[in-house]
C-alpha cells in the first residue's frame, strides 16, 4: 500500500465519519431542546439557539453581603484597634456608616477630603455656633478615637470660654487671683482633668491637713473669694492657721463659749456678730444695762469673758 492511497482512504473514511455525524445531530436536537438537557459536549456551537443559553446558569445569581467591620480589620487593622481601644463612642459606629464611600481616592483627581466622612452627616453643631468650634479635626484629631485624641489643653485655651460659658462668666464676674490663671494651668496635661489644690497651695494651718473637697467647701474654686463655711467646731483649727490670738483666748479662758464653732458666732468671713443677736438685748436687770450700755464693760470679749 502507498502512501498516496493510505491517504485516499483516510479522507474517505472522515467524509462518512462527518455525514453521520451531521445525521446524527439533526436527529437529536429537537429531542434535547424538548427535555430542556444541557447541550451534549459534540454539539457544534454553531446550531445553538438563543433559547438554549438563556438556560445557563448566571455566575452572578449570588447574595452579596458588605463588608462587614471586622472584615475591613483584615487590612486595617490600626483603624480598628484605635476604634476598640478608645474609639469611646464611636465603637457603636461601623466603619461603613461612616466610610459610605471608600477605596475611591484618586491622586489624579485629588479626592480625598471629599470622599472622607463628614462629621455633619450624623452631628448637628455640638457645641453651638461659635466660630472657634467649628473645625472638628483641630480637636477631634482622630475620628477613630475623638475624645482621647484631644490635644493639650494649653492649645485650646482660647476656646474653652465659648464651651464653658457658665463657668467663664462666674470666673470672670468675681475676681480673683484664679482669674487671671489660664484655665489650662489648672486643667493642664488632659481636657477635663481635675486638678488638687495642693498642686500650688499649702495648707492654712500646719496642725490641720486637707484634701481639695475640703478647702472648696470653703473657697468655691472659681470664685474662691466667695467664702462659705458652715458652723463646724472642726474647723475651729483652720482659722486658726491665720487668727491664732482668738482660738488661743477661747482654749485658755474656758467658758460656754470656747464649746462653740467660730463659725458660729462669725457665719460668714470677718462678720461680727453682736451679743445681743444671742442673748437679746436685755439679758440682766434694765437699770445695769443703762448703767453700763455695752456689755464688754463687764464681760470683755467674747473670747475670754472675763469679768
Ligand atoms: C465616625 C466615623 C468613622 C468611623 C466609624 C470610621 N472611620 Fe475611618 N475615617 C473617618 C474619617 C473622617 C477619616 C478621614 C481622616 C482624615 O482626613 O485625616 C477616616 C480615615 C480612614 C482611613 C484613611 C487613613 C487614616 O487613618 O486616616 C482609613 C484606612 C479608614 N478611615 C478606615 C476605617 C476603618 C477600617 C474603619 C472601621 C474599623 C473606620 N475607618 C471607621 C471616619 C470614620
Ligand atoms: C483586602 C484588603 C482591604 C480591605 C478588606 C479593605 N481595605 Fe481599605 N484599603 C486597602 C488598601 C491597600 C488601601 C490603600 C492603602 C492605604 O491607604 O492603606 C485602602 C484604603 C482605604 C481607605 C483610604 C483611601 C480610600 O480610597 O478610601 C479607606 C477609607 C478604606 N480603605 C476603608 C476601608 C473600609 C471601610 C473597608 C471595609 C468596608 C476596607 N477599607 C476594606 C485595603 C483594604
Ligand atoms: C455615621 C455617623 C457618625 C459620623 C459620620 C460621626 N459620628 Fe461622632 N458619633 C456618632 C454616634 C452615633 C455617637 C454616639 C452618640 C451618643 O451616644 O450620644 C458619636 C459620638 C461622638 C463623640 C462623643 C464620643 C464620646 O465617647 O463621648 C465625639 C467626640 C464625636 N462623635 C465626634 C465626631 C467627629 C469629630 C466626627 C467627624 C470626624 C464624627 N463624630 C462623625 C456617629 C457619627
Ligand atoms: C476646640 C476644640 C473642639 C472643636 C473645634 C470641636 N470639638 Fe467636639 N469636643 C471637644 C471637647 C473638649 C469635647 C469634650 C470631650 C469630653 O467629653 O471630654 C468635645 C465633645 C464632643 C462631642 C460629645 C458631645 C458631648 O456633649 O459629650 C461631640 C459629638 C463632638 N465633640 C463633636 C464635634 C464636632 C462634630 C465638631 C465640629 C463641628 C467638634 N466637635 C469640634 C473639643 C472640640
Ligand atoms: C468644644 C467644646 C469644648 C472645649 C473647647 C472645651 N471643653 Fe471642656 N468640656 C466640653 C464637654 C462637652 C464636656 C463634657 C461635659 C459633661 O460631661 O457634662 C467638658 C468637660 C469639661 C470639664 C469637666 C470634667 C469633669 O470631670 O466634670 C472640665 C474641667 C473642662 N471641660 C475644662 C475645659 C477647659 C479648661 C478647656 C480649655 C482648655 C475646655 N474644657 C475646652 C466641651 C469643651
Ligand atoms: C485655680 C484652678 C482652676 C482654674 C484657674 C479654673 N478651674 Fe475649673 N475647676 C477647678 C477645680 C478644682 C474644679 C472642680 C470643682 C469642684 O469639684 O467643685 C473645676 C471644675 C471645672 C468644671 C466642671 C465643673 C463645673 O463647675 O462645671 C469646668 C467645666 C471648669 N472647671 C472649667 C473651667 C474654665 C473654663 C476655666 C477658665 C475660665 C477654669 N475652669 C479655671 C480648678 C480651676
Ligand atoms: C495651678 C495652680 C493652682 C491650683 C491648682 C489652685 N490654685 Fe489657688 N491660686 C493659684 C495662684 C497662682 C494664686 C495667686 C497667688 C497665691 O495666692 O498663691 C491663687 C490664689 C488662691 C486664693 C486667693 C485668691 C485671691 O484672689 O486672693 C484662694 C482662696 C485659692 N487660690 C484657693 C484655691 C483652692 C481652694 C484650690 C483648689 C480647689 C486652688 N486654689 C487651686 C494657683 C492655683
Ligand atoms: C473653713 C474655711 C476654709 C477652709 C476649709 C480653707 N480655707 Fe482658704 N481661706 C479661708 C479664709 C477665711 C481665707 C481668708 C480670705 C481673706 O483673706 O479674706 C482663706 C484664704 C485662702 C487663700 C489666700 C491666700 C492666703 O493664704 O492668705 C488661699 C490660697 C487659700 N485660702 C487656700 C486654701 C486651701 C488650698 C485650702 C485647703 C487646703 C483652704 N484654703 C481651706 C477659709 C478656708
Ligand atoms: C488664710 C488666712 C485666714 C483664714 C484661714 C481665716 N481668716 Fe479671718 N481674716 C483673715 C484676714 C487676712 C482678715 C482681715 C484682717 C484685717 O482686716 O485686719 C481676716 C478677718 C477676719 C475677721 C474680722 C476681723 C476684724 O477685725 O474685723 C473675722 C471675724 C475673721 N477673720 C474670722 C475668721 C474665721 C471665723 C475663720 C475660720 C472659719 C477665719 N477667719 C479664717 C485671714 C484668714
Ligand atoms: C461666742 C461667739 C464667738 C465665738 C465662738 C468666736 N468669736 Fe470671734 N468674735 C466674736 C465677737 C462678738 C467679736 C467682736 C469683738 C467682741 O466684741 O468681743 C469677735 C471678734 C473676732 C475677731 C476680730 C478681733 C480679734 O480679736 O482679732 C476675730 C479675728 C475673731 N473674732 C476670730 C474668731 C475665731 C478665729 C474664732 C474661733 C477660734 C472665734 N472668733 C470665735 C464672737 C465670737
Ligand atoms: C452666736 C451666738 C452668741 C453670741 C454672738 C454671743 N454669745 Fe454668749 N453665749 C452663747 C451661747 C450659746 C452660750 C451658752 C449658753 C448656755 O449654755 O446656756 C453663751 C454663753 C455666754 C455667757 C456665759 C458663759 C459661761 O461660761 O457660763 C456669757 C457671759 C456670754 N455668753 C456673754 C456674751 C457676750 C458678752 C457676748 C458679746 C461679746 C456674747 N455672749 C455673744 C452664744 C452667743
Ligand atoms: C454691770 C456688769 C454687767 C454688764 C454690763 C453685763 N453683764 Fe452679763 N453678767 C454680769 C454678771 C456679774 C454675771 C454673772 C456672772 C456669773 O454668774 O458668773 C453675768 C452673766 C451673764 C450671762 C450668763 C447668764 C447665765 O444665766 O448664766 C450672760 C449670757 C450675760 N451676762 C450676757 C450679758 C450681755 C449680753 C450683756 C450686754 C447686753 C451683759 N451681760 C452685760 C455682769 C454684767
Amino acid at each position: 500500500m502507498t502512501v498516496k492511497n493510505g491517504i485516499g482512504i483516510l479522507i474517505g473514511v472522515l467524509c462518512l465519519l462527518l455525514l453521520a455525524i451531521c445525521f446524527g445531530c439533526v436527529k437529536q436536537r429537537p429531542a434535547a431542546l424538548e427535555t430542556g438537557e444541557v447541550a451534549q459536549p459534540g454539539e457544534a456551537a454553531t446550531v445553538k439557539t438563543v433559547k438554549a443559553v438563556e438556560q445557563t446558569v448566571s455566575v452572578y445569581n449570588v447574595k452579596v453581603t458588605p463588608l462587614t467591620s471586622g472584615e475591613c480589620a483584615q487590612c486595617h487593622m490600626d483603624q480598628f484597634t484605635r476604634i476598640k481601644k478608645d474609639g469611646g463612642k464611636h465603637v457603636g459606629v461601623g466603619c461603613t456608616d461612616c466610610h459610605e464611600v471608600y477605596h475611591a481616592y484618586n491622586p489624579l483627581k485629588n479626592n480625598y477630603a471629599e470622599i472622607m466622612p463628614k462629621c455633619s452627616a450624623c452631628h448637628d453643631d455640638p457645641h453651638g455656633k461659635d466660630e472657634a468650634v467649628q473645625k472638628c479635626a483641630d480637636c477631634h484629631a482622630d475620628p477613630h478615637r475623638p475624645v482621647m485624641a484631644i490635644p493639650d489643653p494649653s492649645n485650646i485655651e482660647l476656646q474653652c470660654r465659648p464651651c464653658h460659658t457658665q463657668v467663664a462668666q462666674i470666673v470672670t464676674k468675681n475676681p480673683s487671683m484664679h482669674t487671671e490663671e489660664a484655665c489650662s494651668s489648672c486643667h493642664s496635661e488632659s481636657h477635663g482633668r481635675i486638678p488638687d489644690c495642693s498642686e500650688c497651695h499649702e495648707n492654712h494651718s500646719p496642725s490641720v491637713t486637707m484634701n481639695s473637697p475640703e478647702c472648696l467647701a470653703c473657697h468655691p474654686v472659681h470664685e474662691p473669694l466667695q467664702i462659705a463655711y458652715s458652723g463646724e467646731v472642726e474647723k475651729n483649727m483652720i482659722c486658726a492657721g491665720c487668727h491664732d490670738v482668738p482660738f488661743d483666748d477661747l482654749k485658755t479662758h474656758q467658758t460656754k463659749h470656747s464649746e462653740l464653732a467660730c463659725a458660729e458666732c462669725h457665719p460668714t468671713h470677718k462678720e461680727l456678730m453682736a451679743c445681743q443677736d444671742c442673748h437679746g438685748d436685755a439679758p440682766h436687770n434694765p437699770a445695769i444695762h443703762k448703767k453700763y450700755p455695752t456689755c464688754g464693760a463687764c464681760h470683755s470679749i467674747a473670747h475670754d469673758l472675763r469679768m
